[in-house]
């Protein structure tokens, strides 16, 4: 990392998931050798954990003392948590209905300031940016800061060390702003560059129908990315039209020889469900894309490839995307209920 050696990292312990070998879902695709990498095991329940800590241990030392980002809900999270470790303050600027509320109460807890705005992500984003540029008090903590990309890259080093010194096939994961998939290939392309391995793995990029303008400009060959006004999608994590990162995606994307594509609202929530109930996985929408596609995929990744499917996100702060209705349990009103109940639902 870009420290000195006497430099103690404002640091949650972040990093370190689990890599799970998958038990119901590659079986059923016919994959043999399906990983998941649960980055929900962070200490925000998130990858953006990964980043936040070199970022803001970066901006501590600079002697920044109020952070700020736009967020879809994780980086605010991860931002507050970080910032009440080292003593800073943190403002998370938030596209006003459309956050997981349980993203909010975490940047809430943590004691950050939280200003929502009228419009989308992509108009939050601008706003910060504007705001950044004209106050250099302001630290800027988007995935557009370097050392954010710096710490995300890491999953690839820990991916390599838990294969036992394998390079995947395939890396598939979610794509929104684009600074994880980014990150991500910096690791991998590291790794070769200091012939620790002597492969890359294919990047697999995957958003929602409705918020694709990477798959969109990939599927359509063009060198340059076409921002989407109205991005739509259950996967509030990727509901991004005008994503920053664009350029260094489509490159990681074309140079890992790699491919981008998309998964609609309902397959995205299909697999949510059965990462939960085939794996023991609950992750949020934007995190199971990559399961979503792996429907599409399989017979161009082939049996015998090594998938690496990124979990981006635990599911327990996005409850409002899988809808579940608890009024429909029973209510019991004591032990003659209860025999039955379990008699009725124990099969044979
Ligand atoms: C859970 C989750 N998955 C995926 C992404 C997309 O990451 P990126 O914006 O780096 O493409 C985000 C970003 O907010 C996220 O929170």
């Amino acid at each position: 990392m870009p420290f000195a050696r006497d430099v103690k990292p404002i640091s949650l312990q972040e990093g370190g998931t689990p890599l799970v070998p998958s038990s119901g879902i590659g079986k059923g695709l016919g994959l043999q050798e399906l990983y998941i990498k649960n980055e929900g095991q962070n200490p925000t329940g998130s990858f953006k954990d990964r980043g936040m800590t070199v970022a803001v241990t970066k901006a501590s030392q600079r002697g920044a003392r109020t952070l700020v980002c736009a967020s879809t809900g994780n980086t605010s999270a991860s931002l507050a948590a970080y910032a009440a470790r080292g003593g800073l303050e943190a403002v998370v600027i938030v596209p006003s209905g459309k956050v997981a509320a349980g993203k909010l109460v975490q940047a809430t807890v943590h004691g950050a300031r939280i200003l929502r705005v009228k419009g989308n992500f992509d108009e939050a984003l601008g706003l910060v940016l504007e705001v950044v540029r004209e106050n250099p008090a302001l630290y800027l903590m988007n995935s557009i800061n370097p050392y954010r990309i710096e710490g995300q890259k890491t999953l690839a080093y820990e991916v390599f060390e838990q294969l036992g010194g394998r390079v995947p096939d395939y890396v598939v994961l979610p794509v929104g702003n684009a600074g994880n998939i980014s990150a991500i290939w910096k690791g991998f392309l590291e790794l070769k560059s200091w012939r620790i391995s002597d492969r890359l793995p294919r990047m697999v990029g995957v958003q929602a129908a409705e918020a694709a303008p990477i798959a969109e400009a990939y599927e359509k060959k063009r060198d340059h990315v076409k921002p989407w006004g109205d991005a739509r999608t259950v996967a509030s994590a990727i509901r991004i039209g005008k994503p920053a990162s664009w350029k260094k995606a489509l490159r990681a994307i074309r140079d890992s020889g790699g491919l981008s594509m998309t998964v609609t609202d309902r397959e995205i929530l299909q697999a949510v469900d059965e990462l939960a109930s085939k794996e023991g996985l609950f992750v949020e929408a934007a995190s199971a894309t990559p399961v979503a596609a792996l429907k599409h995929l399989r017979r161009t990744l082939g049996p015998r490839a090594t998938i690496v499917c990124v979990a981006t996100g635990n599911g327990l702060k996005d409850q409002e995307s899988v809808k579940v209705d608890l009024e429909r349990t029973p209510e019991l009103s004591g032990g003659p209920d209860l025999l039955k109940a379990l008699r009725d639902s124990t099969p044979g």
